[in-house]
């Protein structure tokens, strides 16, 4: 499997050429999709989005174009994507079967419920930026896995441009390096950090070329040895020094233990569309097909898109399925999730049956509230030529992580520990919670949002869809479901258009900027609703499949201009 030497010559001239040639992912801000007859790969970033395509014209499969695009983008994306993190990844084959592949990262063996308190108090801190923020990294092992099920191609020919890509290094836009200078050249960034991301200590300019050389090397041991490459021999050692040195606690034992999972997905009808997303550890594909179930009662295109009973009803159904979230969803290896149940039609009948068509269900006080989960986060959609399809979301959890660059590995380290509750019974107004099931225990997975999706209908694959934004993540993918099934959108349009966010808690909905008109607006207060309008909501890069041709159409999200959609 990683034996072939032949190759890297030709791999590296063909991305070299590409990447001198292709300028831009200004392809895909139109509301066209970018049309492609074979296969497609849409990301953050065209680069990566490249790498990927490129596997695809190669013979590989949409898992290998998928493991080659989440390497690549933990290059030129390092704000989410990522080696030193976790996500998942959920596969349609074209029979029509489903998996997903749980790469999500642990609690290390030192875990406890109470860590994040420090002398008897919350720390904050220590539960979102200290060393003990880093879950154990589950990308590497969940990529390994997809791969050693699913993949058929050389793994070394997949994790090849990613290796060129840090060593060769790649021409940064405006806004990476408008993003990698705010973020490395804030005060108390560690020395490895200001170095694998600023030119000596100086920002890099828009047309400059972020080389990253220890990272390179760490993707050659990857590339050579698999899992190994990760989770033993040299990266392990820096990533345990690493933790040593800080006080952190990420032992040998809990790299050498960590496991990828693979599992049932959940799986929901709208309206006669098959909706395939995440089961728990996240509670994306659940909160989702909660909704879905309780909107289905409702005729949303006939209220109109993004009007104030569209955005009521849509609301409505939210903070009820976000309710459900806080109180039932966690790490089903350690608490018992009744994923059939919360899915169900009837469940979905009994938590919506409460909603009026015209006034906002206040959330009351003994209701349980949320605590922070970052925004960041990126996802990517894939389809081959055989129509096999892979969702992919992964991260980091904030951007950047935890902003600690391991010396000598140059790659990133998360901060997804944050994603535990702060401590047993520590709910509070100000959004802390401490409801059981979510709590840090040695080798637990932290509760997600990510909310990778696939749908099908009668047989026949539909679209690929996902997004990053924390909470927002599970609203963002609904509504890109709901453009195309209830108002008939493209997938482009799907992505394009603006969307709106409920949680519960706080009990706001938001609306992004231009999203809604100042009249909407009003007829929401007057419902009874907290409105608030402005900033984006996610990056939902996703593919639909022509029903009448079976192209392959990209729609990478303008939301983030460096995106793109690259079909062959
Ligand atoms: N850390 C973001 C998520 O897992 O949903």
């Amino acid at each position: 499997m990683r034996s072939s030497r032949l190759w890297p010559v030709a791999a590296a001239l063909i991305l070299a050429v590409t990447l001198a040639l292709v300028p831009s992912g200004v392809l895909a801000q139109s509301s066209d999709p970018v049309r492609a007859g074979t296969g497609m790969v849409v990301s953050e970033s065209w680069i990566a989005s490249e790498a990927g395509r490129d596997v695809l014209a190669a013979g590989g499969n949409a898992v290998d174009a998928a493991i080659a695009t989440g390497f690549a983008l933990a290059v030129t994306h390092p704000s989410a994507g990522n080696i030193g993190g976790g996500g998942f990844m959920v596969i349609r084959f074209p029979n029509g079967q489903t998996t997903a592949i749980d790469f999500r990262e642990k609690a290390p063996l030192a875990s406890h419920p109470e860590m994040w308190l420090e002398n008897g108090e919350y720390s904050a801190e220590r539960h979102h930026r200290s060393h003990w923020a880093v879950g154990v990294p589950g990308t590497v092992a969940g990529f390994d896995k997809a791969h050693s099920l699913y993949g058929d191609m050389n793994w070394e020919r997949i994790v090849y441009p990613a290796v060129v890509l840090a060593d060769d290094g790649f021409v940064l836009s405006d806004r990476l390096s408008g993003s990698l200078s705010r973020f490395a050249l804030t005060d108390g960034r560690p020395a490895a950090t200001v170095a694998q991301f600023s030119n000596g200590g100086t920002a890099y300019a828009a047309g400059e070329t972020l080389r990253q050389t220890d990272l390179g090397r760490t993707l050659k041991r990857i590339m050579l040895d698999g899992r190994d490459g990760f989770y033993r021999g040299e990266t392990a050692r820096l990533l345990v020094a690493e933790m040593e040195r800080a006080g952190g606690l990420i032992t040998a034992a809990d790299l050498e233990i960590y496991e990828a999972r693979e599992r049932v997905p959940v799986t929901g009808y709208y309206r006669g569309y098959e909706v395939i997303s995440m089961p728990p550890p996240s509670s994306g594909g659940v909160a989702m097909v909660t909704m879905l179930n309780m909107l289905e009662r409702f005729d949303l295109a006939s209220f109109g898109h993004n009007t104030a009973p569209y955005i009521h009803h849509l609301s409505e159904s939210m903070r009820r399925a976000f309710r459900d979230r806080a109180q039932f969803l966690a790490d089903p290896d350690f608490v018992d999730v009744s994923v059939h149940a919360l899915t169900s039609k009837e469940h979905a009948a009994e938590l919506g049956n409460d909603i009026q068509s015209d006034r906002a269900t206040p959330s009351g006080v003994s209701d349980i509230p949320m605590g922070y989960e970052s925004p960041e986060t990126t996802h990517y959609s894939v389809v081959d030529g055989n129509g096999m399809a892979v969702s992919v979301t992964y991260t980091l959890e904030g951007g950047f992580g935890t902003g600690i660059v391991v010396p000598g590995a140059g790659f990133l380290l998360n901060n997804e520990m944050g994603d535990f509750n702060a401590g047993p019974g520590l709910t509070n107004d100000r959004g802390l919670i401490g409801t059981s099931p979510n709590l840090a225990r040695p080798q637990q997975r932290m509760l997600s949002s990510m909310t990778p999706s696939i749908v099908a209908r009668d047989g026949r694959l539909v679209a690929v869809v996902g997004s990053p934004g924390g909470r927002t993540i599970i609203n963002t993918v609904m509504q890109v479901i709901l453009n195309v099934v209830d108002f008939g959108m493209n997938i482009q349009e799907a992505v394009n258009a603006k969307r709106i966010h409920h949680q519960w808690l706080p009990d706001r909905i938001g609306i992004e900027a231009d999203g809604a008109s100042a009249e909407t607006v009003r007829l929401l207060e007057a419902m009874g609703h907290t409105v608030q309008v402005g900033g984006g909501q996610g990056t939902a890069h996703s593919i639909m499949i022509d029903p009448r041709t079976g192209e392959r159409l990209g729609a990478a999200d303008p939301r983030n201009p460096d995106a793109g959609a690259r079909g062959h």
